[in-house]
């Protein structure tokens, strides 16, 4: 079944029906003002930190789902009937619905009582506030009276002291009204610097900024007090709750259009300049004024949003592709990459899933949230990763997680997950390789933020790489500390507390346990950072000379090491890492393996046949193809891979939180989509294009759209998770957006699949496809250049360019060097032979 529809001319997804079967979101902004929205309209919008400078409040899992939004009201004044033409919140029955998610906007279009009202919500780029262009159309044969009255409730800026403190937080609100427009200042009069506002382009009937008079006592926002009787009260907060709403009548003609817009948004006054006059409490508006003036204007609201638009052409433009596949044409063309955006903004932070106050953003997260986000805009992958490796210790290790608007590590959460730093390695790659701008490796960047701690960025990359080797356990495999990237499998955490936290509880002295998906991430890094060593010449920042000619090998000395470390940590995954006919798991504190037919349950695992064989290992002797076999046979379901079998059945203390899950729910034998790439990558470089598609199919949400009263999370995103074969709802999604499963998929279909790869050298051209495709063509902008690169299959083979024609000349091998920037597309033919 269907909720909905794509339209991918208008890069929308269309969805026709209020009550989905979760809400289905979108996100608002993608530079530092954020918001959430739903398909009726509910979420909440934030200043760079979710939990920090939360502006409006959210009621998570409640009941019914999805409270709190960005809420308008209609009430006809004549009758005295009224309706939120977004659905939510009053539910009331709408003759036509109609939401559209589209590219950094939403719009949520209904009728009723025969008023057409359609609402589009954005951020204009470049600003920190969200518009609502609302627009009322009378299609009754008389005229209609009418009153709109918008609605949001104001949070106290930290989210988490909003929703646990209120001895405090019922007497700290503040308010100001002038000209119409709501400000919200709670602690304005002492150390915070911003406020909030809420401001509408027409005269006002009315306002409230006091939640309870709006709401009249024991009321909810299904039937607020103000809108039942069609009048505002210019309630004034002070203390309890802050809430915006204003009162706007409307009287329309037979047919006649009225457009209204409601501007939300953040501002800042420099410290000194807070206040005007400047010995009084009052908010000084100058700075603040012109702006909302600027976005009142309908005029300028149809620029920025055709700006909105046009940035993201731009965006997507970086690669396009006309594939057979209706479902990987769109994800590739549209959403995946889109997710990417969201995932590279929030990390693992704000999402129906993540309330925004737990996770910061995560070390490994956001250095793989990279492969599929640094093409659309480097720049802004360069800050992170400089912003992420200041964060690195001393060590070598990482904090886990830091916080956005600080930029500093998260102490609660600490370091001590031993793949961490390797992420890093992997980051820094992918933003050469796309970039060429091996100048970051010269950036002096701090360890843990200490100033006075700088070095090059390259330096934190030889530490990522020593961490490792300086925790190695007996098997001489790396150390796993708190846990590997499966954050639930904590080998020295042995807790019997509830409520203790698995990740940061830890009773072992953790020299015993062991990751071989360490091991194959140490092997895949090593191999980076040597290439990276091989090409790197100190002082290169400093170099005006970026042409690809200076990445002239020069030193090998550290290139060979690594090398020879990567190729010593093989040897031992052979020795201690293979058990016949898969990659082994891990070994637990008392040395025994996990992930191996010894083993009652929890056999075999995904993530070491993904790592190993990504890293290269086994694929000369058949190992790799036997591990895939191997997930094939005992792994693979139609909804997606499951994480390991047979599902843990019990609590296994020395497993940790992997075992704390029901069977076949998230690392418990769940399809965790985030490893299943690693799968697919997997299988095209063993050559195998049909079962690497396949695979890729089976959690690609578009292609799960007819199924989506199964699937139940939006058709348009990756989700985390898919039930595994042990859940009573196998194929049931959970955790949609914010999911290293964005990063990756949209890395492997564009790279390994359609094998247009970038390196450091150049473009490389590899396709992994099903036979049975005739041809495709993708279209990458790289290093100043735009590719238009044709792919023909005419005798149905699924790997092996034979041929390539740039421009009409035939090249040799199969990397598109990197050319001198040109306006001129470059015209390239492939043709697979096998
Ligand atoms: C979540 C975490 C990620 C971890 C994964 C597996 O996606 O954000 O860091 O690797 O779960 O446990
Ligand atoms: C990841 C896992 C989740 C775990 C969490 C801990 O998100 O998916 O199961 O609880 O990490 O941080």
């Amino acid at each position: 079944m269907r909720f909905g529809h794509f339209d991918d001319g208008q890069r929308e997804y269309v969805i026709t029906q209020p009550n989905t079967p979760l809400p289905w979101i979108n996100y608002l902004g993608c530079e530092s003002y954020f918001g959430l929205i739903s398909n009726t309209a509910g979420g909440y919008s934030f200043y760079r930190d979710a939990r920090l400078r939360r502006l409006t409040r959210y009621r998570y899992n409640n009941a019914p789902f999805d409270f709190g939004g960005r809420y308008l009201y209609l009430r006809d004044n004549d009758t005295g009937k009224f309706w939120s033409p977004s659905w939510q919140p009053t539910r009331t029955k709408l003759d036509k619905y109609e939401c559209r998610h589209g590219m950094g906007y939403t719009t949520i279009g209904s009728t009723c009582n025969q008023i057409e009202a359609q609402t589009t919500y954005f951020v204009p780029l470049g600003e920190t506030l969200e518009i609502w262009k609302f627009q009322v159309t009378n299609r009754r044969k008389k005229p209609a009276r009418l009153s709109l009255f918008s609605s949001i409730e104001f949070c106290l800026w930290d989210a988490q002291d909003d929703a646990t403190n209120f001895q405090r937080n019922f007497s700290t609100g503040q308010v100001e009204i002038v000209d119409g427009v709501i400000y919200h200042k709670t602690e304005y009069r002492e150390r915070r610097n911003h406020f909030a506002y809420f401001a509408c382009s027409e005269k006002l009937a009315g306002y409230d900024t006091q939640r309870d008079t709006f709401l009249g006592a024991y009321r909810s926002w299904d039937n607020p007090a103000a809108v039942e009787q069609g009048k505002s009260f210019n309630s004034v907060a002070h203390g309890w709750a802050p809430h915006g709403s204003h009162h706007v009548k409307v009287n329309l003609k037979p047919g006649e259009t009225k457009e209204i817009i409601f501007v939300l948004g953040y501002h800042e006054n420099p410290v000194d300049k807070k206040f005007d006059p400047p010995d009084s409490q009052t908010i000084n508006k100058k700075t603040v004024k012109p702006v909302i003036a600027k976005y009142l204007d309908a005029k300028n609201v149809a620029a920025a949003f055709q700006t909105l638009r046009e940035n993201w052409d731009g965006l997507l433009g970086v690669y396009q592709v006309e594939s057979p596949d209706v479902h990987a044409n769109r994800m590739v063309n549209i959403w995946n990459a889109y997710q990417c955006m969201a995932t590279f903004n929030m990390s693992r932070s704000a999402s129906f899933y993540e309330s925004g106050i737990g996770r910061g953003l995560g070390f490994r997260d956001s250095n793989q949230d990279l492969l599929g986000f640094v093409q659309m805009v480097p720049a802004r992958a360069r800050e992170r990763i400089l912003d992420i490796a200041a964060t690195q210790l001393k060590s070598g290790g990482a904090f886990h997680q830091y916080q956005p608007l600080t930029k500093r590590g998260n102490n609660d959460i600490g370091s001590g997950f031993n793949d961490d730093p390797h992420w890093l390695i992997l980051g820094v790659a992918a933003y050469l390789k796309e970039t060429g701008d091996w100048g970051i490796l010269d950036e002096p960047v701090q360890f843990e933020n200490e100033p006075g701690s700088e070095q090059p960025l390259y330096e934190h990359l030889r530490r990522s790489f020593n961490y490792t080797l300086e925790r190695i356990g007996p098997h001489g495999l790396p150390l796993i500390g708190r846990a590997d990237w499966n954050d639930c499998l904590n080998l020295n955490c042995f807790s019997d507390t509830p409520g203790q936290s698995f990740q940061t509880t830890t009773n072992k002295d953790g020299t015993t346990a062991e990751s071989v998906f360490i091991a194959g991430l140490f092997v895949m890094a090593g191999k980076e950072l040597a290439a990276i060593a091989q090409r790197y010449q100190v002082g290169s920042a400093r170099c005006a000379d970026r042409t690809p000619q200076r990445s002239v090998p020069t030193s090998n000395t550290e290139a060979e090491r690594c090398l020879a470390e990567t190729a010593k940590m093989e040897k031992v995954i052979y020795q201690h890492g293979w058990d016949g006919d898969w990659f082994i798991r891990a070994y637990d504190d008392f040395s025994k393996p996990i992930g191996s037919k010894v083993c009652k349950e929890g056999k075999i695992f995904i993530e070491s046949q993904g790592m190993c064989v990504m890293a290269g290992i086994g694929l000369k002797d058949g190992k790799a193809k036997r591990a895939l076999d191997s997930v094939n046979k005992h792994l693979a379901t139609k909804h997606g891979i499951v994480l390991q079998q047979p599902a843990f059945t019990k609590y296994y203390i020395e497993m940790g939180e992997i075992s704390s899950y029901p069977p076949g729910y998230k690392e418990n034998a769940g399809i965790f989509c985030h490893n299943n790439p690693w799968i697919i990558i997997s299988e095209t470089m063993v050559g195998n294009g049909n079962r690497a598609f396949d695979y890729y199919t089976r959690i690609n949400p578009s292609a799960r759209e007819k199924i989506g009263d199964l699937h139940r999370c939006e058709p348009y995103v990756f989700a985390q998770m898919i039930a595994g074969k042990d859940a009573p709802t196998h194929g049931e999604a959970k955790n949609s957006w914010l999911t290293g499963t964005a990063a990756w998929t949209y890395f492997t279909v564009t790279q390994w699949i359609l094998g247009i790869r970038t390196d450091y050298d150049g473009l490389r051209v590899d396709p992994v496809i099903p036979a049975k495709w005739k041809g495709f063509t993708v279209t990458r902008r790289f290093r100043g250049n735009t590719y238009v690169i044709e792919v023909k299959n005419p005798k149905g083979k699924q790997r092996g360019v034979k041929k390539l024609l740039v421009n009409g000349k035939e090249i040799a091998g199969n990397v598109l060097p990197v050319r001198p920037p040109g306006s001129k597309p470059v015209r390239v033919e492939a043709v697979l032979e096998g």
